[in-house]
């Protein structure tokens, strides 16, 4: 099929005296001067409840954004009867005509709402400029143009053989039913992109995005409509996330989730999915990506610079609120002094404040309970035996929810900052011996009860194969010289096993399979 080619949208530098920084300015200037009132968008109607729950920057929480209108269970019954009502129009349009609904809102999102979704991202997620270009303009679109090649190639896979007289087809069937998105706040894309990949594929879906990324989650939604997306094929709601749950995994219509978010939610939506099971229609797709607990190996041939720099960035970007965030590292003897000096000048060039000054590196965290959560363990950490906190441990929310970049050096391996996923700006070290770099792999393997991602540093080539075969479940995206997060769509598929998910790679075909059913055709005659 002839779809237009994707590419990766291009990466803004927003350099000073830039035409583009000057319009995100104005569009940080203009979110910042109004305040929005954010209705759910369920069929055609923007339902407002009354029920208005505030929005303020992570970084400035005095400053009001707006407000959105928070709905109860029987707003999410009236979504899936929504979802349902659009389905037969929606799965009986041309697939061509789905698609170009979606290459739309790509171009809308790079193009004119690029000022306007980054402006949401930094101010109500707490991104720096960086960080809100590659993931709310950049990655967004990139889902969204990678799918549909996807999609085609998806829809032009047919069986190869008819015998005489016969002829087989498979039709790419929608799912019988509605599909739950369930989205996280730390990516704009992944929440555009969790229910937008279910209804490509022709479903039609119930979306509850997190409280927290309600700012940026409407202007996704704007978008959808503007792109020329009926009403009631994506529907918008704000509720409780356990009251939404209920809800929906007890509806026999019930056809799939698409999740990104904590392993602890998920394993309880899977059990309840479980508990239910005999109430739905057909079996439910469980497609999820969770937590991680992200690894940096380096080996005694590295480079220590190219390791401090790959820890700097994976472990302190968008505060450590990444999935894929470098949290623990395992440092041999001979380089560590090196590493340490590296890391420790980089940390001190980190700037912390507000998104709206560009030259902020470090943001907020997202809120107070993330905040609680970090400091405890910071605070934990101080007070225990044999942990060094070699740089930050420092904290202040009386503005914002600022916390330091924060590096803890450890004795013990298996120390708890070392295995538990925190979610915030905390990198662990471990220094192994120089000479045990196969009893360091096992440690790392042993301690990942989480698979994202991970990273080796090695300049000898049989460290690498190493690393690569005794971590084979360790990461679903492995990294050689790199830092272990920044994949990109259509370069590196995204997802891991273990506690990390279902592995079903985030802008992938494989993705986008389990949105369909297929139905096989024989006809003879
Ligand atoms: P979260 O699990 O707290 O929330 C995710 C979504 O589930 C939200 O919409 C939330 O309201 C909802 N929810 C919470 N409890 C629920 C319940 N009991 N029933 C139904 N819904 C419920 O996650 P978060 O804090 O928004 O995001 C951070 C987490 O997401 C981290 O663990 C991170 O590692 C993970 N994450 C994973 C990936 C990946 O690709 N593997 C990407 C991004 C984030
Ligand atoms: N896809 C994101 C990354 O790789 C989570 O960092």
């Amino acid at each position: 099929f002839n779809v237009p080619e994707p590419i990766n949208e291009p990466v803004k530098s927003y350099a000073p005296g830039s035409r583009e920084r000057v319009e995100l300015q104005a569009a940080i200037a203009e979110a910042r001067g109004k305040v929005v009132d954010i209705p759910m968008f369920i069929g055609s109607d923007e339902v407002r409840t009354g029920k208005k729950i505030r929005l303020s920057p992570p970084h400035d929480h005095q400053h009001l954004l707006g407000y959105f209108h928070e709905g109860d269970s029987s707003h999410v019954e009236q979504a899936i009867q929504s979802a349902l009502g659009a389905k037969y129009a929606w799965e009986n349009m041309q697939w061509e005509q789905r698609a170009a609904i979606f290459l739309k809102a790509a171009e809308l999102i790079a193009g004119p709402y690029r000022y306007k979704i980054n402006a949401a991202t930094m101010l109500g997620q707490s991104k720096n400029v960086f960080q809100a270009e590659i993931d709310a303009a950049c990655e967004t679109a990139d889902f969204l143009r990678f799918n549909v090649k996807y999609m085609t190639e998806i829809y032009s896979q047919q069986p190869s053989k008819n015998d005489p007289g016969v002829w087989n087809r498979l039709e790419q069937r929608p799912l019988e039913g509605f599909v739950f998105a369930l989205t996280p706040f730390n990516f704009t894309a992944i929440a555009a992109n969790l229910p937008a990949a279910p209804a490509m594929m022709g479903n039609t879906v119930v979306w509850k995005p997190a409280y927290t990324q309600v700012y940026s989650a409407n202007i996704i939604m704007e978008v959808f409509r503007l792109a020329g997306l009926p009403d009631g094929v994506i529907n918008l709601i704000y509720v409780d996330g356990p009251i939404a749950g209920e809800v929906v995994f007890q509806h026999p219509d019930f056809a799939g989730i698409h999740f990104t978010g904590s392993t602890a939610v998920f394993q309880t939506i899977w059990e309840t999915i479980g508990s239910n099971i005999r109430r739905y229609k057909t079996y439910p797709r469980v497609v999820g990506e969770t937590g991680g607990k992200d690894f940096v190996i380096a080996h005694k041939s590295a480079n220590p610079k190219e390791v401090a720099t790959a820890l700097a960035r994976g472990a302190f970007e968008f505060q450590g609120q990444k999935c894929s965030a470098a949290s623990r590292a395992y440092i041999p003897s001979n380089s560590w002094e090196q590493v340490k000096g590296y890391l420790l000048a980089d940390l001190a060039g980190m700037k912390m404040g507000g998104t709206e000054d560009f030259t902020n590196f470090v943001n907020a965290v997202i809120d107070e309970r993330a905040f609680d959560k970090i400091m405890a363990y910071i605070e934990e950490a101080k007070n225990s035996e044999g942990v060094q906190v070699l740089a930050g441990g420092t904290y202040d929310k009386s503005k914002g929810y600022f916390i330091a970049p924060t590096v803890l050096l450890v004795e013990d391996p298996m120390y708890k900052t070392m295995c538990e996923e925190i979610f915030g700006p905390v990198l662990t070290i471990y220094v192994y011996h120089s000479e045990h770099f196969e009893e360091a792999l096992e440690l790392v393997d042993q301690t990942s009860s989480y698979g994202l991602t991970g990273a080796i540093f090695s300049r000898d080539r049989y460290a690498i194969e190493l690393a690569t075969q005794k971590l084979r479940h360790a990461a679903g995206n492995f990294y050689v010289n790199d830092k272990p997060t920044g994949a990109v769509v259509g370069q590196q598929p995204f997802g891991g096993s273990r506690a990390s998910g279902t592995n079903d790679k985030a802008g992938s075909m494989i993705n986008l399979l389990r949105w369909v059913s297929p139905r096989t055709i024989k006809e003879t005659f």
